[in-house]
């Protein structure tokens, strides 16, 4: 019997430390429950099929080479970090074979949510099921990373990481990750601005501040490394409130080093008047999305908060699941 395989895999949101952990201290960042799927099934032919109609364009590669089916041929380019994530994956198990590989995800891309991780990790582990290969999840990260590599040119391995194993994880350049444990249910809404951003032109940005001002921007960094700390503390204790508190300071810090546009802002303090323990921006700022920390009573004011602010709101749980992959018979 023909047997094709799903694999789903979670989007993130980082809860503290983003631009602090390129220099020190920790990250914290949670798995959302929002998630990437791929179907692959192999083919009789040695073509690699992508169907990513959810996008608009569908087409297949033989070698490197890409012919459009629906849409235009650039559209390859936006195909070549899955086309690179499978040929590692097959070469790593040494089996090569055609595959028809069909991209669905529900986390909005180029806003920090991971969602081209999320797409990698899935593809690893669809593909290592087809060919019968039991991949672990630590084989199906290390994959992922590679079309990473592709995407963001130097990639930290949180996005691969998260997606992969799903949770709360702490990451910390030299010490690599330690999953966290939070204590009780979290309840999030995320406010996605829908202005694309470039991670590498904010970090860019924040080091040539910090060239300027090393005295006061070192500072800075080194409080928002602080928050993360405490904020895992909070999570691990489950202290709503003071984790919502930490959450608005990391906020100020953020906008004091300059990653924080208007939107973002009214997004934030919008939601935290609809009742949100605390919101900030996450993940590389200058567009992308706010995290907001609620109980179950405050989300639809706060989801009508955002949309009043022109942003796109999507309640999100932590999920406990990282990436599962399930046959399906034909
Ligand atoms: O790409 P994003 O939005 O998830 O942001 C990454 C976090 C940064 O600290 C800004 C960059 C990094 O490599 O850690």
């Amino acid at each position: 019997m023909e047997m094709a395989v799903e694999a789903t895999a979670p989007g993130k949101a980082i809860l503290f430390g983003e631009h602090s952990v390129v220099y020190r201290g920790p990250a914290i960042v949670i798995a959302i429950d929002k998630r990437a799927r791929i179907v692959a099934e192999s083919r009789e032919d040695s073509r690699i099929y992508f169907d990513a109609l959810d996008l608009g364009f569908s087409g297949y590669f033989e070698g490197t080479r890409y012919f459009p089916v629906r849409g235009k041929s650039w559209h390859g380019k936006r195909l070549r970090a899955i086309l690179v994530t499978a040929h590692r994956t097959m070469e790593h198990i040494g089996v090569h074979t055609g595959l028809d590989i069909k991209v669905r995800s529900e986390i909005p891309v180029a806003s920090g949510l991971g969602s081209s991780a999320a797409i990698f990790v899935s593809t690893a582990a669809a593909i290592g099921e087809v060919l019968g290969a039991n991949l672990s999840l630590e084989e199906i990260c290390n994959l992922a990373l590679e079309g990473e590599k592709v995407v963001h040119g130097t990639p930290s391995g949180v996005d691969n990481s998260i997606s992969t194993y799903g949770g709360a994880l702490r990451y910390e350049r030299d010490l690599g990750f330690d999953k966290i444990e939070p204590l009780g249910t979290f309840y999030f809404v995320l406010g996605n601005s829908k202005r694309r951003r470039s991670t590498k032109r904010l970090v860019l940005r924040v080091r040539s501040l910090y060239e300027r001002h090393p005295k006061i921007i070192e500072r800075v960094i080194e409080t928002i490394a602080k928050t993360s700390d405490m904020g895992l503390d909070a999570m691990k204790k489950g202290d709503l409130p003071y984790l919502g508190e930490l959450m608005n300071i990391n906020h100020g810090l953020l906008a004091a080093i300059g990653v924080s546009i208007t939107k973002l802002d009214s997004m934030v303090h919008a939601s935290r008047v609809a009742g949100a323990y605390g919101a900030k921006l996450t993940g590389a700022g200058g567009g992308g999305c706010i995290i907001a920390l609620t109980d179950s009573t405050h989300i639809d004011w706060i989801n009508n908060a955002i949309r009043k602010c022109g942003g796109e709101p999507f309640p999100v749980n932590i999920s406990k699941e990282g990436v599962k992959t399930r046959r399906i018979e034909r």
